[in-house]
């Protein structure tokens, strides 16, 4: 892993979505879909709507120590906050850390348009094309099938040996077990042979 600062970039842009640092309108968005028991249903629920605001901070902070974070998603016809994707430094110890992971989640009414693996693919790009990165990350509790399609959509492989026990997760709850998918820059380049740099 490159382990400069990466270059910096404005915003990410796909055909419909902006990918960009965080503003303080997002918050009131980001709070509603943080307490939807849907999109909430394979994470772990914040604690109270300081958390849900220090979750924002903190990928402000990520950004600003590593040059990228999960950006707020944008839509580009009318502006409407959608969500959250980028890529993050693993933040605890497991077997295949030190790494980054890519992570989405898409308030309910935007869900199924392939809003995340667009956001994502754009997200993968930028890390393998200017963090140069090897490879790339995602891991979701074994339930959560819809997050599981957007990683076989971007071309992620899953190996059932790969599957590990969240540290930061109680040992009783139902999510601590995960499933680990990766993406290696060889395999990428030559399967997403229409990018373009950001
Ligand atoms: C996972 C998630 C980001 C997918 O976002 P998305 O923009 O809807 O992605 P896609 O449109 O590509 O849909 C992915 C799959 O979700 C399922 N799906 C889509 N819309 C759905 C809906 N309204 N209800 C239930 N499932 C749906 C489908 O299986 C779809 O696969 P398909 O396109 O082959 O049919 C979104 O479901 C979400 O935010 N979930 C909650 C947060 C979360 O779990 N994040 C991941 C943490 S690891």
């Amino acid at each position: 892993m490159n382990d400069a600062v990466s270059p910096r970039v404005a915003l990410l842009e796909t055909p419909r979505l902006i990918l960009r640092p965080w503003l303080d309108r997002d918050r009131e968005p980001f709070a509603r879909m943080s307490t939807d028991s849907r999109v909430m249903q394979h994470l772990l629920p914040f604690a109270s709507p300081e958390a849900i605001d220090a979750w924002i901070d903190r990928q402000c902070a990520h950004l600003e120590a590593h040059g990228f974070c999960l950006w707020a998603i944008e839509s580009k016809a009318d502006g409407d906050f959608i969500g959250a994707a980028g890529l993050l430094r693993v933040g605890y110890e497991a077997h295949f850390t030190p790494a980054v992971e890519v992570g989405w989640r898409v308030a309910q009414r935007f869900w199924g348009q392939g809003y995340a693996p667009e956001a994502a693919a754009c997200a993968i790009r930028f890390g393998f094309e200017h963090v140069e990165l090897q490879e790339i990350v995602a891991n979701t509790a074994a339930a959560n099938r819809n997050s599981r399609r957007v990683m076989e959509k971007l071309g992620m492989s899953h190996a059932a040996a790969d599957d590990f026990d969240h540290p930061l997760v109680p040992i009783e709850n139902l999510l601590r077990r995960q499933v680990l998918y990766r993406l290696q820059r060889d395999r990428w380049s030559v399967r997403d042979t229409t990018s373009r740099s950001p």
